[in-house]
């Protein structure tokens, strides 16, 4: 098989926010540290971390959607190269596409057929409107419709077909599931295993790990804001094969591996200890998990593990 070409290259991305204590005192947020992530043509990379891990900011991140008070540093890169804000102006809608986390995102005053051609009436924009909604199961009815009138997935499935008619080489989607039917998800998340397919590359967000392993290539885990491990999706068939004890958690809590959760939570920003994020709540915690822990590869994978 020819190499893959890497779309998206992530390296070292640490975002923070600026934040005012009591009014006057300006302090430093640090929410996403030393985060690493790639993703290759024909691929779907998924992204699983519980809530509040820095998945969304990763993909703002990306698109360069940032609020205001926060900044960045590390290197992205699109196609090989730096995503500068002039070029995201030039890829944003076209080349780098967001499938975001909120339906909100929809106009409530405008039919789909219009969102989905962005308001243009040509005959090809019609054809190729009408050719992305059909690939997804939503009839010609469906562009007279209101976003109030869809359902949870019809909703999902016209959004993608808004990213799609554009030919995308890289797609972001921020949970795309929440609140369907394992069914509807299940089959939302083959439309992005479809994309892939066809040759982009799919950037899969989500807290559903028993999804992400249907659907993904490879998995990336995170944690506290950064990246724990990035196993192929098939590690996760085995405990065993899972580089990081917090993935071998995350194994053990999912339904078919007996639903053990890990006792403790994800810490918050502001009270991270020092070194690894998940030490305290580590079976194999030791005095060299206070230090700074390179990410590193380690058996067809990557790990960020002092012990391994
Ligand atoms: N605008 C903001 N100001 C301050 N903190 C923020 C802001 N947006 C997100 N955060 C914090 O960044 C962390 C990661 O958020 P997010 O990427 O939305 O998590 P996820 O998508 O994984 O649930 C959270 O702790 C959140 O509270
Ligand atoms: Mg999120």
């Amino acid at each position: 098989m020819a190499e893959r070409k890497v779309i998206l290259s992530v390296e070292h991305l640490s975002v923070s926010f600026t934040q005012y204590e009591r009014g006057w005192r300006q302090t430093e947020l640090p929410v996403i540290r030393d985060l690493n992530v790639q993703v290759r043509t024909g691929e779907v990379v998924a992204v699983v971390g519980s809530s509040g891990s820095g998945k969304s900011l990763l993909a703002h991140a990306v698109m360069g959607l940032l609020p205001d008070n926060a900044s960045w540093s590390g290197t992205m890169s699109f196609e090989g190269e730096a995503l500068t804000e002039k070029r995201l102006k030039k890829l944003r809608g076209r080349e780098l596409m967001l499938v975001p986390q909120s339906v909100s995102y929809l106009d409530p005053l405008m039919t789909v057929g219009n969102q989905v051609r962005k308001g243009r009436k040509d005959p090809e924009s019609r054809r190729s409107c009408r050719e992305a909604l059909e690939r997804y199961g939503l009839g010609e009815e469906t562009e007279r419709l209101y976003p109030f009138q869809l359902s949870g997935g019809m909703t999902r499935r016209v959004l993608i077909s808004t990213a799609v008619m554009e030919k995308p080489h890289l797609v972001i989607a921020d949970e795309p599931t929440p609140g369907l039917h394992i069914s509807a998800a299940k089959r939302v998340l083959s439309h992005f295993r479809e994309i892939a397919d066809e040759g982009a590359g799919v950037l899969l967000i989500t807290h559903d790990l028993e999804l992400a392993v249907e659907a993904a290539d490879r998995i990336v885990v995170f944690y506290a804001g950064t990246n724990m491990e990035e196993a192929a999706a098939e590690d996760f068939q085995a405990e065993e094969r899972l580089r990081h004890p917090y993935s071998r958690a995350l194994y053990r809590a999912m339904p078919g591996h007996g639903f053990q959760a890990a006792p403790g939570t994800q810490p918050y920003v502001k009270n991270l200890p020092e070194g690894c994020p998940y030490g305290p709540r580590c079976p194999d915690y030791s005095g060299e998990c206070t230090g700074e822990i390179e990410y590193r590869s380690f058996q067809d994978g990557m790990v960020k593990c002092s012990r391994r």
